[in-house]
Order: C-alpha cells, then sequence, then structure tokens
C-alpha cells in the first residue's frame, strides 16, 4: 500500500460494487472519492448474500467467473474484516437445490459440480422439506454471506479507515468529455441541491440498475426482486434452500431472508406487490411448509442491474478515463470480490494473462453491432 497516489478515481455509485472497488483501490495506494446518491437502494442492501455459482445453475463464462469468485471470497473477507474490524458474516453453508424428479435433477445446468440427493439424503439436509420435492443437489461449495447487515457496514467502515473519502447524497447527472471523448469531468447534484462540475480524469461507474441513465449506451435494465425476512428458531435450517422462484437464506442467528421475485417488466416501479409477495408465500409452503408459522420481520424490494446474456460490464467502457462495474444481475454479492480485482487491476494496469481473459469475456464490447 505504498504505490505513488495519482488523481484521484472517483467511483460513481455507493452500493456493493462501488464500495468494493474504492476498497481494492484504497489498498492499492489510490486516493478514492466515493459518490453514493442513496445508500438503501443500493443491491447490496437487497440481496440474500447467495454465493451460488452452482445453485444458480449458471454456465459457461458466467460460470467460470462465479467460481474464479466463490475461491476469492474468504481472503477478500478477511481483508474486508482485517481493515474495518468488523465481521462480514460469511456462512460456506452449502445450498440444496430441491427438485420434482430424479430426471429433473439430472438435466440441472451445475448437476456435474453437485452430490445427488434422492428424497431421503433431502430430508437428510433439510429436515421439514415440503413432500412435493423427491430428489435434490447439494451444492456444498456454495454459501452465503450476510451482507444487509454486515458485509456492507464493513465494507463502508474498510473504505473509511483506509482513506476512502464520500460524498453521500450526491446524485451524477452526466458525464463530461472532451472533443476525443476522454472523460473531464462529472456533473452532479449535490445534497443540498446545488449543481457541480467535479474534474474527473478517472471514475468507475458503478451505478448497478441505474447505470444505462448515465450511458445510455449501456444495455442495463432494472429487473426488480421482492423480499422478505421471517424469524426461525436458530439452527432450525442449516442450508440454504434454492427453489424454482423462491429461496430460502437462514443466517447464523435463525432470521430466513426468502427471496425473490423476478420482475423486467416492473422497470422502476417502486413498493411491494400482492401477487409479488404472494409468490414468495407460497414459495416457503411449498419448500419449508413449518415456516409459513414463523414471525415476519421484514418486506423489501430492490432492481437488479440485467444485461441481455445476464454477465456483468466489468473494464474499459467505451469513455477513455471510465471503467465499468455494473450489470451483475442475480450474482453481484458473488461476483463483488471478483469484480473489485479485476477492475482495480484494469485501472491500474496491472492485469495477468488471466485477468485479460476475463475482462475480455465481459466488455462491454460484446454487445456493440
Ligand atoms: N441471486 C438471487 C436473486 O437475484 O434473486
Amino acid at each position: 500500500m505504498t504505490a505513488a497516489k495519482g488523481a484521484t478515481i472517483t467511483v460513481l455509485g455507493g452500493g456493493l460494487m462501488g464500495l468494493a472497488l474504492a476498497h481494492q483501490l484504497a489498498r492499492r495506494g489510490e486516493s478514492v472519492l466515493v459518490l453514493s446518491r442513496r445508500r438503501s437502494e443500493a443491491a447490496g442492501f437487497v440481496a440474500a448474500g447467495m454465493l451460488a455459482p452452482h445453485a444458480e445453475g449458471l454456465s459457461g463464462d458466467l460460470l467460470a467467473l462465479g467460481q474464479a469468485s466463490l475461491a476469492r471470497i474468504p481472503a477478500w473477507v478477511a481483508q474486508i474484516e482485517a481493515d474495518s474490524g468488523l465481521r462480514c458474516g460469511l456462512r460456506p453453508c452449502g445450498i440444496v437445490v430441491p427438485f420434482p424428479s430424479a430426471a429433473a435433477r439430472d438435466a440441472y445446468p451445475t448437476a456435474a459440480w453437485g452430490e445427488a440427493l434422492d428424497r431421503r439424503g433431502l430430508e437428510q439436509e433439510v429436515p421439514g422439506i415440503g413432500p412435493s420435492w423427491q430428489a435434490g443437489l447439494l451444492f456444498a461449495q456454495d454459501g452465503q454471506i450476510d451482507n444487509r447487515r454486515q458485509l456492507m457496514r464493513a465494507l463502508e467502515r474498510a473504505c473509511v479507515e483506509l482513506g476512502v473519502t464520500f460524498q453521500e447524497g450526491t446524485q451524477v447527472l452526466g458525464l463530461e468529455r472532451d472533443g476525443a471523448g476522454t472523460l473531464q469531468a462529472v456533473h452532479l447534484r449535490n445534497a443540498e441541491g446545488d449543481a457541480q462540475r467535479l474534474p474527473a480524469q478517472r471514475a468507475v461507474l458503478a451505478c448497478g440498475a441505474w447505470s444505462a441513465k448515465l450511458l445510455p449506451v449501456l444495455p442495463v435494465v432494472p429487473v426488480k426482486g421482492q423480499m422478505l425476512s421471517l424469524q426461525g428458531p436458530r439452527q432450525a435450517l442449516g442450508r440454504v434452500i434454492f427453489g424454482p422462484g423462491t429461496y430460502l437464506v437462514p443466517r447464523e442467528d435463525g432470521l430466513l431472508v426468502v427471496g425473490a421475485t423476478s420482475e423486467a417488466e416492473a422497470g422502476f416501479s417502486e413498493g411491494l406487490t400482492p401477487a409479488g409477495q404472494r409468490q414468495l408465500q407460497d414459495g416457503i409452503a411449498d419448500l419449508l411448509p413449518e415456516a409459513s408459522a414463523w414471525p415476519p420481520m421484514e418486506r423489501w424490494w430492490g432492481f437488479r442491474p440485467c444485461t441481455p446474456d445476464e454477465g456483468p460490464l466489468l473494464g474499459r467502457s467505451p469513455i477513455a478515463g471510465l471503467w465499468l462495474a455494473t450489470g451483475h444481475h442475480r450474482n453481484g454479492v458473488l461476483l463483488a470480490a471478483i469484480t473489485a480485482e479485476l477492475v482495480a487491476a484494469a485501472i491500474k494496469g496491472e492485469v495477468s494473462a488471466e485477468a485479460h481473459r476475463q475482462l475480455d469475456a465481459f466488455s462491454c464490447r460484446r454487445f456493440s453491432p
């Protein structure tokens, strides 16, 4: 952490990607400013925190990126915990995906990475699982992290400890380029409502679902997700259950985080809906009937940033001086570790051959005609 500091790097977005990038850049000796509009709307606070490249049934480059990130997470979390003095709530508890039949189980895209379970095995892994499930896959390598209550707070503290500065309540309105298309400044409205021009030669766009509002060429659209939580008995459920349309994520203290609807047609429409909440309640009854009687705690919603192939946009943007860390759709918590590492390396010009390949696979150029 002794490298000479260049011009400040401005991170646009104070969500999980923005914080993870700011942290890695600060660790590499950079001076970093994070511009954040409203912390509570960041997808990092909305997600359930599953670390699930196998349980989510990813494939191709996205599966490889997810696996690479999963492998880095213990060391990444250790860094954050050391820098912040706070725990992140990493729980390598394994994830069970239930199926109505053995045939459906064997056809799952990531079946080769899981342990096949019959009904008896499923009941052993998930006591109380609903009667409609006859088979399962156990992905012992997948897990979860307590993003809402621990990771986000720890990351923010780690950033502060490393000298990152924050400007909260700031809406970024536009990006100013020179005649050659190189980033010169960002235009913003600050917390007091005043318009400002902030010179910026190096910036990272980490605006999640709102990314295309700032750079319309980016193919990022919001996919709304509604969630809720219940308070279960401590240790009632040891594994995450990842069912079709609903998943149950048990925290250490018995809190059960339940996700999530996937509403592409909702755009940025805010709020809970009866249909969305019913879907989750039905999913709970189907997966773990006894949990239907557990006391409700919270309900919330948010917006995933989704690209046409559901993979993230990483690395260079069409604007020189502006890098991308957005478009993570369902996998932001999983991919934060590798995103921060890859994009920080790209900004520093310290890209290994493997990182080059990964950045290339998730470059925004793949969507250019
Ligand atoms: N990772 C699960 C979701 O986005 O709902």
